[in-house]
């Protein structure tokens, strides 16, 4: 795995997101533990984009329980279908949500978040968890983000299809 990330400072969003995910797969590579995989991505994204929240809920029977994360405490346990969490597994889709306090059924960890993408993680066509990130920011989530997160998911993906 690679020892460090190199983070750049002055490219646009989409640059930065293209110059780390190679940084990304170097750093999940020939790690096949999902759980230690989740726990350095959501450091890695922690520090290349100083998000808020960046973590990881694991399906476990009918709910999400709260795997790995970077961030201050969270809800640890979630019904399937419910908050943004639950739809973006019960709908196996990406959700985003620009503006938490408009969006029916959002689960507030932290008062703070004000905007959140959640992307889910499959596994031989079921969602076995997903990516959480939380910003303090109204807004702070489009469809670069969204591209770029799935790609990252995808690596993971990827990597437990090696395990
Ligand atoms: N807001 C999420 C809950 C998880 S926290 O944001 C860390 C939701 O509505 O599912």
């Amino acid at each position: 795995m690679a020892e460090s990330l190199t983070i750049p400072t002055t490219f646009s969003k989409e640059e930065k997101y293209k110059t780390l995910l190679p940084q990304f797969k170097a750093l999940i590579g020939g790690e096949t533990d999902v759980i230690a995989n989740f726990a350095n991505i959501s450091a890695a994204l922690k520090q290349a984009f100083y998000f808020f929240w960046v973590g990881f809920y694991i399906v476990k029977r009918d709910e999400l329980v709260l795997g790995p994360f970077q961030g201050t405490i969270a809800c640890t346990r979630i019904k399937y279908g419910k908050g943004v969490c639950g739809t973006a597994w019960k709908e196996k889709r990406v959700v985003i949500v620009p503006d938490v306090n408009e969006f029916p059924g959002h689960i507030a960890c932290d008062a703070l978040s004000q905007s959140e993408i959640v992307v889910p993680l499959f596994y031989k066509d079921e969602v076995i968890a997903v990516l959480d990130v939380d910003s303090e920011l109204i807004n702070h989530f489009d469809q670069i983000d969204a591209t770029y997160l799935q790609q990252v998911v995808n690596l993971l993906e990827a990597s437990l299809s090696e395990a």
